[in-house]
């Protein structure tokens, strides 16, 4: 048995305990009664699914109609809605005014300082869109170009994002608490001639600044290639002191202010490259996820309607995802807006100026349709129900959960603190690479039971297999597959169709391998696991445990380093690395472990700090090299290290034991 699949079976022992779970908690009957899906859109997706997904293509507002709705005829690479012709930006915010609809809100943007506040309807929208569009265009940025986006969260964000879209420039959003050196890689990797950025923004009740970190990146970039980044667009939103390159530097209100609102825009075929979104993969090297436009818009927007049960007239919708991730492109500007939503976009920390920041916001703007981490609901479970307590929460209608599995204490907490016993849960999986919610109840349809993604949403095909890729039963666990092709699936990695069809459909013949372990309860049910692969959930963001060890191992007093995820109370996994020094360094002295978790910090951001840093005098290894990571997590949490017969020397768990104190 490999490494990997010892590992899912740990996990699955763990789960089987939560799987004795019988709680069980119906639609809620006036939900159902006028929920937007009923039973019968599941029947009419099996038995057609292309059909279903050709009606769902309905929602958006084609230029050209398309003639073919899957061409699968090289797979893995799928194009959706073939000869089709759309604008995304066109879809997500002129057309709703077209339709007489430019006085809804947008946004509800609220800045981290209290009253700090701006309404943008979508009437206002739409012109700074094209705005940002004009100025781009005046700024060199064409069809096809790539441009980063190293924002705070302000609604300049998603107008950056639309302006690109509107122009058929390709954006990369590199989330803002990454280092220099990763929107470095990213810049090169996606060759992007124009990085759009601020000089800042309110976190934990401070400016944070972005800039500086912008100005390393371009002048590393610069070391490398001397033919990329042009300009670099800054909007100011803290007004701390920037320093400024004027061959460069152009500020967003000298530029987007005095441009034109008016602008023409063209349509693109619905293959057309829409963004790029890096993620963590198994090896150091962060994956370019290639999203392209019609499938994606139409998977995005069906999803956000059907799983939602969003009634766009009235529901005030709030996810609280960073719009640095996907949860952020698909759940907050693309689906949603496509969907005429109005919602709320929150730039700071839930924790500021107090700690029910996120229950006063969802008092004032009567939020009612909730979609959050379950990593931020422990925290809150953690502070205690005084705190939501002290609000109105009885806006609220729908909660959705995203990012790891939610713990089944977690989800009761959410349903029955936040929720009041009235709210449906909607605990919904999906990737970066699946763009689109893949598996999670409908409010109107599905029963939710605590810990469970339930099942495939309509027009989507997924399974659990076992290491032959035959179907496991109920009752068993394996790996989650996807059977069939989605549209708002990835197409490719950026400039690696290899690395694309050897990630995600070598394990098993035309089928997508997820990388999760799951299992199926007696009814069917889907829970997942977590990760089968060497990606960490830390606070529901992907880290590869390859990409720290480099970092670790760029470190000149490093030898050598082994992370493995350790399960956390407060983050579902966090951090733990185990390091072997140079000889040169001697003990490193006494600040190493700070000195190394502060270099991974400026090498990766501070979301991949290691919790814990061990320095040890060996590492754990199998006869052909590997190092086993799986004894290593034993270690790290706290267990009895297990089966050491595979390891070149079996004696290496003790010297490492006793380095920690004899712990394990
Ligand atoms: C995990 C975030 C269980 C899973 C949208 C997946 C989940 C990875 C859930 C993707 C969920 C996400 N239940 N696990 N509801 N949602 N995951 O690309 O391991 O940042 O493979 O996309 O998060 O993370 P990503």
């Amino acid at each position: 048995m490999s490494d990997e699949s010892s590992e899912t079976n740990q996990t699955n022992q763990t789960l089987s305990n939560l799987m004795q779970e019988d709680r069980t908690f119906d639609p809620p009957t006036e939900l159902a009664e006028n929920a937007n899906v009923t039973q019968a859109t599941f029947d009419e997706a099996a038995e057609d699914r292309l059909a279903f997904w050709a009606k769902a293509a309905e929602r958006l507002d084609w230029a050209e109609p398309f003639d073919e709705v899957l061409d699968w005829s090289n797979p893995p690479f799928a194009k959706w809605f073939v000869g089709g012709k759309l604008n995304a930006a066109y879809n997500c915010v002129d057309r709703h005014v077209e339709a007489g609809l430019g006085d809804r809100v947008a946004f509800h943007w609220e800045g981290e300082p209290v009253d700090d506040k701006r309404t943008i309807t979508y009437a206002d929208l739409k012109d700074e869109v094209c705005r940002a569009a004009n100025a781009l265009t005046d700024l060199g940025v064409q069809k096809g170009d790539r441009v980063a986006i190293y924002m705070p969260m302000i609604p300049e964000t998603a107008v950056a994002m639309l302006a690109c879209a509107r122009l058929g420039a390709i954006h990369t959003v590199v989330f803002g608490g990454f280092s220099s050196d990763a929107l470095a890689s990213r810049v090169l990797d996606c060759e992007a001639s124009v990085i759009v950025t601020s000089d800042g923004g309110y976190r934990r009740g401070a400016p944070s600044a972005l800039k500086p970190a912008v100005d390393e990146a371009v002048a590393k970039v610069a070391e490398e290639r001397d033919d990329l980044v042009k300009k670099v667009l800054v909007v100011k939103r803290t007004g701390e002191d920037v320093a400024w390159n004027d061959d460069l530097d152009v500020w967003w209100h000298d530029v987007v202010d005095s441009a034109s609102p008016a602008h023409e825009c063209e349509f693109f075929d619905s293959e057309h490259p829409l963004y790029v979104m890096y993620t963590s993969g198994t090896t150091g090297k962060p994956k370019g996820i290639l999203h392209t436009t019609g499938g994606y818009l139409v998977g995005t927007s069906w999803t956000h309607w059907a799983v939602f049960d969003l009634k766009p007239e009235t529901d005030v919708y709030w996810c609280t995802a960073d719009v640095g991730w996907v949860t952020g492109h698909s759940y907050m500007v693309y689906g949603p807006l496509a969907n005429a939503t109005t919602q709320v976009m929150y730039e700071g920390t839930p924790d500021s100026p107090e700690k029910g920041r996120w229950w006063q916001i969802i008092e004032e703007y009567g939020v009612t349709i909730f979609y959050t981490a379950p990593t931020a609901i422990r925290s809150f479970m953690k502070q205690g129900r005084e705190i939501p307590d002290q609000r109105d929460l009885s806006s609220l209608r729908l909660l959705g959960s995203v990012g790891e599995p939610i713990n089944p204490e977690a989800y009761m907490w959410y349903r029955e603190v936040i929720g009041a016993e009235r709210c449906p849960v909607v605990d919904t999986w999906w990737q970066t690479e699946t763009g689109q919610i893949m598996i999670s109840p409908l409010p109107g349809v599905t029963a939710g039971k605590p810990g469970s993604a339930m099942a495939p949403i309509p027009g989507v095909v997924a399974a659990v297999v076992n290491d032959e890729g035959k179907e496991v039963g109920n009752g068993q666990g394996g790996y989650l597959v996807l059977k069939e092709p989605w549209p708002a699936m990835l197409r490719t990695l950026w400039g690696d169709d290899e690395r694309f069809k050897e990630t995600y459909w070598s394990r098993f013949e035309d089928t997508y391998f997820a990388g999760d372990g799951a299992k199926l309860d007696d009814d069917g049910a889907i829970w997942l696991l977590g990760r089968v692969d060497d990606v960490m959930n830390v606070s529901g963001h992907r880290l590869s445990t390859t990409e720290i060890e480099s970092a670790l191992v760029s470190h000149p007093k490093v030898a050598e380093a082994a992370v493995v995820g350790a399960k956390d109370e407060d983050t579902g996994q966090a951090v733990c690395a185990f390091v072997i020094l140079r000889e040169s360094a001697g003990d490193g002295g006494k600040d190493i472990v700070e000195e190394l978790r502060n270099h991974v910090r400026k090498e990766i951001g501070a979301i991949a700090k290691p919790r814990q840093i061990m320095v040890v005098p060996e590492l754990p290894k199998t006869r052909s090299g590997k190092i086993m990571r799986r004894l290593l997590k034993d270690v790290a949490e706290n267990r009895e290290v297990g089966d050491v017969t595979t390891l070149a020397d079996s004696t290496v768990m003790d010297l490492i034991s006793d380095g920690m104190g004899g712990k394990s």
